[in-house]
């Protein structure tokens, strides 16, 4: 346990808190939130319509060099979006991870397609391009439809028509060859990229790497509105179609009340995005902070040890990935990549120590958490298909989160 209370004692030292319970990740509100929030409420315009709804929305996309922004009540209804506009169907499967947050695989379920997991890479923790075409090779075949080819499952005959990799904990997966791969299948990319504001791979903001990406902005997340999300595009005309189907897909007319498509009513209070505005505000303040935390744990684990290679794609040592000598390790970010470091992570030995330090921890007033148990374990997925899951299943046994909020301090 000596081990786990230096843990803990350091945690403590860099939250300079000796005492205080310390979350996983609490939102910091330092800036202009609480003006505009009663700008909002002077003016009248608390609902969707409102200046800080537009300025959200360009600030994003400005951000993250989307061509189109567009805000949503939460992020998991814009993935529900995102995939009802690229073609999922209830009859069809999508291709995702089963190391994620419930979100990905429920948005799917909304839509009546079924989700099929294949496996992530030890170092990204994100979906596996290696993985994604091994299943594709094995377990489809491409046929013509309406003059189009597309891939069919052959032991189910269903489409594959959207793949949903996620970029777990703020890393960037390796979005471009799985953006190559949706290419050569013919199946379009919705980027679950919840996690991700802030984090970059070669150079390109996540999210824009395919049709669709998906951002939250939950009170946890990098930034927060309480509640809200945003899809991001890189297609004008894919853009203004979200819009108009995230606003009941009215016709704009001055009076006239009437609508040419199913619509949702998904679009993001004018109160929630002025919370937005003055989080934008302050980004590179609070992704420096999140840095410095990074660097520190970085730095406390890592110390005078040969740095585990992140570079090798999907072979994190899985000795070294925690050592022989049952060291804790920090997984930084991958190669090619800025991640946000929106949530760190470090690797235990096995299932055993690490439910023993998660006890310890919590047990200490520090929070920490284990990754989500895996979607096709839990009782609604179980029967989904899946590939070969074993670095889903080893990292499951030892990822714990530790506490990653902005230290005020910092900025
Ligand atoms: C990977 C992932 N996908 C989707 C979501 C859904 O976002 P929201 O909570 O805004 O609905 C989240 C976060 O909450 C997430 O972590």
């Amino acid at each position: 346990m000596k081990k786990f209370k230096n843990i803990i004692d350091f945690i403590r030292e860099l939250y300079r808190t000796p005492k205080d319970f310390i979350p996983l990740h609490a939102p910091v509100f330092r800036g202009n939130e609480k003006k505009y929030l009663e700008e909002c409420i002077e003016t009248t315009f608390v609902s969707s319509v409102g200046k800080f709804v537009d300025r959200f929305e360009e600030m994003v996309a400005e951000y993250t060099g989307a061509k189109k922004a567009i805000v949503t009540v939460n992020g998991t209804n814009a993935l529900h979006l995102a995939l009802l506009s690229v073609g999922v169907t209830f009859d069809s499967e999508v291709l995702t991870q089963p190391l994620t947050f419930i979100a990905t695989a429920n948005a799917i379920a909304y839509i009546g397609a079924k989700p099929v997991f294949v496996d992530v890479d030890l170092d990204t923790m994100g979906m596996s391009p290696k993985a994604l075409k091994t299943w594709l090779e094995q377990n489809t075949e491409q046929r013509t439809t309406n003059n189009e080819q597309r891939t069919f499952n052959k032991s189910t005959g269903k489409r594959i028509s959207a793949i949903v990799p996620m970029h777990t904990f703020g890393h960037p997966c390796r979005i471009d060859e799985i953006a190559e791969i949706c290419e050569e299948f013919n199946i379009p990319l919705v980027e679950d990229a919840a996690e991700s504001l802030g984090s970059f791979y070669k150079g390109k903001h996540t999210g824009n790497f395919g049709k669709i990406g998906v951002l939250s902005f939950n009170g946890n997340k990098t930034i927060t509105t309480g509640g809200g999300g945003m899809l991001l595009t890189n297609d004008e005309e894919l853009g203004k179609h979200l819009k108009h189907i995230t606003t009941q897909a009215k016709i704009p007319h001055p009076w006239e009340y009437a609508h040419d498509f199913i619509g949702y009513n998904y679009r993001m209070p004018n109160l929630n995005a002025a919370l937005g505005v003055a989080q934008m505000e302050k980004i590179d303040e609070i992704l420096a902070s999140k840095r410095k935390i990074a660097n520190a744990y970085t730095e406390f684990f890592n110390k005078g040890e040969q740095q585990t290679p992140n570079n090798k794609q999907g072979t994190r040592n899985k000795e070294q990935g925690t050592t022989n000598n049952d060291q804790i390790k920090h997984i930084t970010e991958p190669v090619n990549s800025i991640s946000n470091y929106w949530l760190n992570v470090i690797l235990l030995s096995n299932r055993k120590e690490r439910d023993k330090f998660l006890k310890f921890s919590n047990d200490n007033g520090v929070m920490t958490r284990p990754i989500w148990q895996l979607m096709n374990k839990l009782e609604m997925f179980k029967n989904c298909e899946c590939g070969d899951l074993s670095n889903a299943e080893w990292l499951e046994d030892r990822v714990v989160n530790v506490p990653s909020s902005v230290i005020e301090s910092h900025e």
